[in-house]
């Protein structure tokens, strides 16, 4: 498998490929890869002839200093797993911070009609400006035909959706579903770091999150809220940030439910000082 860390020699190879008619399709990660980056790459897979897996911590979308630098870089295993997947369909691009950045690493700021606001820009300052930089970036340098990203952060996707239709960039986005471990927790390279107790814990997130589907068929989208916020208080190990059912075109909290339109709820959950987020479909 080929393995890149400089752009210009990941542009070159893949401009000899489109030059023969090779059809390329990009999965932007930040490595430490579970089964959910791979649902995302075998849909990949079966959509395009070849692929490129990024693997990128990108620190301009940390707003928590100690969570970049403990976030886990695990390259090898990374592409030890692609391979397992396939040989010679995927090459990965692993840059350094400098071949993205060069000596400035700082973001550039982005407006994508308010999206960016709402729940994980609220609660994260400055994150979707790091998202926006790096995935813009990454498109220019990949000039896939078609991208993919989970609903697992799905303010992401439509923020990554929204970039695509204001900077009219040459691509497709592709949103894969949720990948979920057998008791429910939503995947995530965050998981490894929960202490037992903890990822013990965790299901009671997705638990409750179908639970408020559930109640939100006969309650308004305020009374399913303050339902999931009294659930979270009786817990004793996980601490709720934030639980918002929202309209899933504007993402802003549904003040009063329409048959047309859709929802999800989502919600942000402190497991110790691992944060982790889920939605789920309400309609
Ligand atoms: P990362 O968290 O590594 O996720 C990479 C992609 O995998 C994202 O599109 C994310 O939504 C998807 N993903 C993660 N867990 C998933 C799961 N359980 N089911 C389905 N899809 C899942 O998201 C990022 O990296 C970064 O913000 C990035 C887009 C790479 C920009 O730096």
């Amino acid at each position: 498998m080929k393995k890149y860390h400089n752009k210009s020699e990941l542009s070159h190879y893949l401009d000899n490929l489109r030059d023969d008619g090779v059809t390329i399709g990009f999965v932007p990660t930040m490595g430490a890869l579970h089964n959910g980056h791979l649902s995302l790459v075998n849909t990949a897979l079966d959509e395009n002839d070849f692929i490129v897996v990024s693997i990128f911590v990108n620190p301009t979308q940390f707003d928590n200093q100690e969570d970049l630098v403990k976030y886990p870089r695990t390259l090898e295993e990374d592409i030890n797993l692609l391979k397992s997947v396939s040989k010679d369909k995927i090459c990965v691009y692993a840059p350094t911070v400098e071949d993205i950045y060069g000596k400035d690493i700082v973001s550039k700021s982005f407006k994508f009609d308010g999206l960016e606001q709402q729940m994980e820009g609220a609660f994260r300052a400055g994150h979707f400006d790091g998202v926006g930089t790096i995935v813009k970036r990454l498109f220019e340098i990949v000039e896939p035909k078609k991208a993919y990203f989970g609903e697992k952060d799905f303010q992401q996707l439509q923020i990554i959706k929204k970039l695509v239709e204001l900077y009219n960039l040459p691509v497709n986005i592709v949103g894969c579903p949720i990948h979920r471990a057998k008791d429910g927790l939503a995947m995530s390279s965050r998981n490894t770091r929960l202490t037992k107790a903890h990822r013990a814990e965790a299901p009671f997130i997705y638990k409750t999150l179908q639970s408020a589907k559930a109640k939100f068929k006969t309650n308004s989208a305020q009374k399913v809220t303050k339902w999931v916020e009294a659930q979270f208080k009786k817990n004793e190990l996980l601490e709720l940030e934030y639980v918002i059912i929202a309209d899933i075109s504007t993402l802003k909290p549904v003040k009063r439910k329409s048959s047309k339109r859709l929802y999800r709820v989502f919600i942000a959950v402190y497991a110790g000082d691992i944060r982790l987020i889920d939605n789920i479909a309400l309609n």
